[in-house]
């Protein structure tokens, strides 16, 4: 075996697949990214094919290992997107494309599950609501619509647990991910068997559940020659991308707090209690690191960026168009944008609500309306950061990661309207990084996520919020709360059967 060691780490996103090569001592060996297509068959639906994500990490890997001695890889570690729907038939074949977590054809399934099994029940069963992205409500939906692949079911996973299964052959998915199926008692780390009645699965079709530092396999032979990896390298059980890039910033253990702004945007709660928010409107769910967390999650958030740059406006020049909002006109603009493009989830839980730029004259400008859209991203962030107070969280300072965080005047924007110091880590790319973290712990670099937490992240800057805009932005947000109530209705009739 070598003397050097290195450990990959999978970050597989909703645009893409991002992957890193680190060494025994934490540092970013080089990095390699993959893009594939997300399909909307239907408005407010949203898809991908599974086969596509494991080219790109095919693709990813093989990029990544090139030059190394196979045997100097002693694990893999992967966050990937929440909540998705992979099923196999029983020639382990996939069943249907992917069903995403920004998916909302389900609010059929999530009404039943909230008005009739009641959010009560749900809550005591597994810590949480139905919510249109979650699994649980996805799986009704097939039974109810497409019964002939509801009935070829054999395996039920979620997307890096398919990442995994490919590697390994193993079925196995870790408690941070499983967590938001609606189908995991989270409290008690087990599938909830009421849960699956109410799916109509048996648990045979379930993976098996692990830690996710914990190793679930080693690279099968045939893989391991195809990709540059040795057949001893040990892939771990992974985590969800949330909770991977909690670890990947360092939070862990109690009363941490990330907020990540990628196609979704995330407020993420550390504690190593178990707690439940008693309205459900952030969810409960297990830690990567053994604990727990509360989180709020925005189904788009730098989504709406890249929608107004790229699809409105023709240009991936993000920072030319941000160039003018200067710091004087923070707290200033009178336009203001409901980000809710794919509905929304936390807290509102509302799949159909739709985005809206309100307070438009004739003088508004186009910095304005992309102004506008950082600022309701942060407001809508903001929603959920005010219900964790509401439960007497004290969220003094956070954490800032995402593809969205990289740009100086919306972590300016956020740090105003929330009114807390945000920093910054020094790795931003959280998902990938948090991964290839529970893969050294999983190899026995170190004994616990805490302690390679501890080792291995920095932070390398912090955004003070300033008192006079944030003040601007404490008017502003009273008023951004007041239009989402006001289209409530309207968003009911406008919506399409
Ligand atoms: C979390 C959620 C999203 C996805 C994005 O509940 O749905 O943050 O995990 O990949």
């Amino acid at each position: 075996m070598s003397d050097k060691q290195y450990y990959i780490g999978i970050d597989l996103g909703t645009s893409s697949v991002k992957l890193m090569l680190i060494d025994g001592g934490g540092a970013i060996v080089r990095t390699e990214s993959r893009e594939y297509p997300l399909i909307f068959p239907n408005p407010g639906w949203s898809e991908q094919l599974p086969s596509d994500w494991w080219e790109g990490v095919k693709s990813g890997l093989k990029a990544l290992t090139l030059d190394l001695d196979p045997s100097a890889i002693r694990g893999i570690g992967c966050g990937g997107q929440m909540h998705g729907l992979v099923i196999l038939d029983e020639d382990d074949q996939v069943i249907r494309p992917a069903i995403l977590w920004n998916d909302g054809r389900t609010f059929r399934e999530v009404e039943y599950l909230n008005e009739v099994i009641g959010k009560k029940k749900l809550s005591e069963l597994t810590a949480n609501i139905a919510f249109a992205g979650f699994t649980a409500p996805k799986l009704l939906w097939v039974r109810n619509n497409e019964p002939e692949n509801f009935a070829k079911i054999r395996k039920v996973m979620l997307p890096k647990d398919y990442i995994n299964y490919k590697l390994t052959g193993v079925h196995c998915c870790d408690y941070s991910d499983a967590s938001g199926m609606l189908l995991l008692d989270v409290e008690h780390r087990r599938w909830s068997d009421e849960m699956l009645a109410i799916c109509g699965l048996d648990e045979s079709v379930m993976p098996h559940l692990y830690e996710s530092f914990a190793p679930v396999g080693k690279v099968m032979p045939n893989v391991a020659a195809e990709l540059n990896l040795s057949p001893r390298t040990l892939v771990v059980a992974g985590a969800g991308d949330n909770a991977a890039a909690a670890v990947g910033t360092g939070v862990v253990g109690d009363g941490g707090c990330n907020i990540s702004l990628g196609t979704s945007g995330t407020v993420f709660i550390s504690s190593k209690q178990f707690g439940v928010d008693h309205n459900n409107a952030l969810h409960s769910f297990a830690h990567a690191d053994g604990g727990y967390h509360l989180m709020g999650c925005m189904l788009s958030a730098a989504s709406c960026n890249k929608w107004l740059c790229e699809d409105i406006l023709g240009t991936s020049d993000y920072a030319a168009e941000q160039k003018d909002i200067t710091d004087g006109r923070l707290g200033e603009n009178r336009v203001y944008f409901l980000p809710y493009l794919m509905g929304e989830r936390s807290p509102i839980n509302d799949t159909n609500a739709r985005g809206v730029f309100a307070g438009m004259t004739m003088d508004s400008s186009r910095r304005d309306l992309v102004q506008a859209v950082l600022e309701g991203v942060a407001f809508a962030i903001r929603d959920s950061v005010e219900v964790a107070k509401s439960l007497g969280i004290k969220i003094e300072k956070s954490r800032i990661c995402g593809g969205g965080a990289k740009s100086p005047l919306w972590r300016k924007i956020m740090a105003n309207v929330l009114d807390i110091p945000l920093e910054i880590p020094k790795t931003e790319e959280g998902p990938g990084y948090g991964g290839a973290m529970l893969a050294m712990v999983g190899c026995g670099r170190f004994g616990s996520v805490a302690e390679a937490a501890d080792a291995l992240t920095e932070v390398s800057g912090t955004v003070e919020p300033d008192p006079e805009t944030a003040e601007k932005y404490e008017t502003k947000y009273r008023i951004f709360r007041q239009i989402y109530p006001a289209m409530k209705s309207l968003f009911e009739e406008m919506k399409e059967d």
